[in-house]
């Protein structure tokens, strides 16, 4: 028999931000399907590498840092610390998980958008941005809420309506409000950066008509996106936490969380060739065309790697693989309501992993496993969402299954490797060879200790994001955890 090639496999998953702890619906919705498919490809013999890492910029890093009146950078070390320790105990096998907070990030940012700059599709312009007048500061674009333009929900942020999906500017919103007070903003010019994406529609609408491989949610919400026609976006912020601009005379911005969160996929990659004496190690798994890379992750990021990231790697124009597939995953809610950090309703994995074990947390397959009791399927894939109620951990979840890109065999036969190897991975966590964590040069040697299941423990009811006035609150329920 001929020898078999072994196929080399990229593994991205979307990158948590380190604004919390992480919660079930974090690890429904894109680790577990991501290191099951991980793991199926190693046992195949081939040349795998995961990677992902804190995403440690953004709103969610600085709300979370002003309601504790602590610095950004103390919230995202203790938050990246719980993410090492989360992976350890669930035996999810990243070959790298890193932060955005890192001086390799900085440098493979800088370079892609001093690439993008030189080739036009980076330029400067001056845009409206919201300011409140009554809180005083520019308001970022979560902190804008109103209604959609496309779709009338009368909750949309600024940044993204989660009802349609699309991605917004806070100025598209009608009757916009201040998040924090509830006043109107208003719209004052500052100059920011913009990326072209309207140079990419052809060429991305050409791309996606040949990924008929992908999930129908995820192309049909791909196509429907690009048939609306991409409009140019700001790459840039009035902030001082994130990474910075890298030309002068911009201290007082950053580069936007989402164009330099994506990146980290290529710096992610470096760095882990850098960190194995292989420096030129990553180029196997960005240049070679016969590498496919999957991108998992939560279905609210699906546009910003279906056409912003690729829009990014297109422009960049420097022999870097497109994504094979982005298998994006509808969220997991709990009674019915969808999992959220922002919104303090959660099952948090501290929380879980201090009263079970790992196992039915992390069995693979509803329909293959339900005698054993309590999988968190790894991949709801249908529109209607898997829900789970948080006095009934060990039931089985009401619907949903994984549909792996290569079969349903695959659930099958991960169903032994995924039980055999939890119970290792619980008795000698660090004897697991292609398993490497990190924390950011930033934050070694200084990492704090964990805070302890008492700080971590919340009830689901309680709710910290601010509400403008008269809005309705949001329903909530009086059942509690088995605290
Ligand atoms: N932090 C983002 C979220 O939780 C995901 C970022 S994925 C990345 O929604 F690719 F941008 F890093
Ligand atoms: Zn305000």
């Amino acid at each position: 028999m001929p020898e078999r090639i072994p196929e080399r496999i990229f593994i991205a998953v979307a990158w948590p931000y380190a604004n919390g702890p992480l919660h079930l619906g974090h690890i429904a919705g894109c680790y577990l399907s991501a290191d099951i498919f991980a793991r199926y490809h190693r046992m195949k013999g081939n040349d795998v590498l995961m990677v992902s890492g804190s995403d440690t910029h953004g709103t969610p890093i600085t709300i979370r840092a002003d309601q504790e009146g602590i610095t950004p950078q103390e919230v995202v070390e203790r938050y990246h610390a719980m993410f090492l320790e989360a992976w350890q105990k669930l035996g999810i096998t990243f070959d790298l998980f890193t932060t955005t907070n890192t001086a390799n990030h900085e440098k493979v940012v800088h370079d892609v958008f001093k690439t993008l700059h030189d080739k036009g599709y980076i330029y400067t312009a001056d845009m409206l941005l919201a300011y409140c007048a009554q809180c005083v500061r520019y308001l970022p674009d979560r902190y804008v809420e109103g209604t959609c333009p496309y779709c009338q929900n009368p909750r949309a942020r600024g940044d993204q309506c989660d009802s349609c999906g699309r991605t917004l500017d806070p100025q598209e919103l009608v009757e916009p409000r201040c998040a924090i007070c509830g006043a109107t903003p208003e719209f004052r010019e500052s100059e920011h950066f913009f990326l072209k994406l309207s140079a990419f529609e052809k060429p991305l609408l050409e791309w996606v008509e040949k990924q008929t491989h992908w999930r129908p949610n995820v192309l049909n919400f791909t196509r429907r996106f690009l048939q609306d026609g991409l409009k140019d976006r700001s790459i840039s912020r009035d902030l001082t936490w994130g990474v910075p601009l890298p030309m002068d005379g911009y201290d007082s911005k950053r580069i936007y969380v989402w164009f330099e969160a994506v990146i980290g996929y290529l710096s992610a990659a470096v760095e882990w060739a850098e960190m194995n004496g292989k420096p030129d190690a990553w180029e196997d798994f960005w240049k070679d065309p016969a590498t496919k890379s999957y991108y998992f992750i939560g279905k609210d990021n699906i546009p910003f790697h279906s056409i912003i990231w690729p829009a990014i790697i297109l422009a960049y124009d420097k022999g870097l693989n497109l994504p094979y597939d982005v298998p994006a995953n509808e969220f997991l809610s709990l009674e019915n309501q969808k999992f959220s950090t922002s919104q303090n309703w959660a099952v948090w994995l501290p929380d879980y992993l201090e009263r079970y074990d790992p196992d039915p947390c992390a069995t693979c397959c509803p329909s293959t496993c339900r005698s054993r009791g309590t999988p968190i399927s790894p991949g709801p894939s249908s529109s209607a969402a898997t829900t789970m109620n948080w006095w009934r951990p060990t039931a089985t979840w009401s619907t949903g299954c994984f549909h792996s890109p290569t079969g349903t065999s695959m659930a099958k036969c991960l169903e032994s490797l995924r039980w055999t190897r939890l119970t290792r991975a619980c008795s000698a966590p660090h004897a697991r060879p292609w398993t490497r964590w990190t924390t950011a040069s930033t934050t070694a040697g200084s990492r704090p200790p964990s805070p302890g299941p008492s700080a971590w423990r919340r009830r689901p009811t309680v709710t910290w994001t601010p509400r403008p006035r008269g809005r309705p609150s949001r329903k909530t329920g009086t059942r509690r955890g088995p605290a």
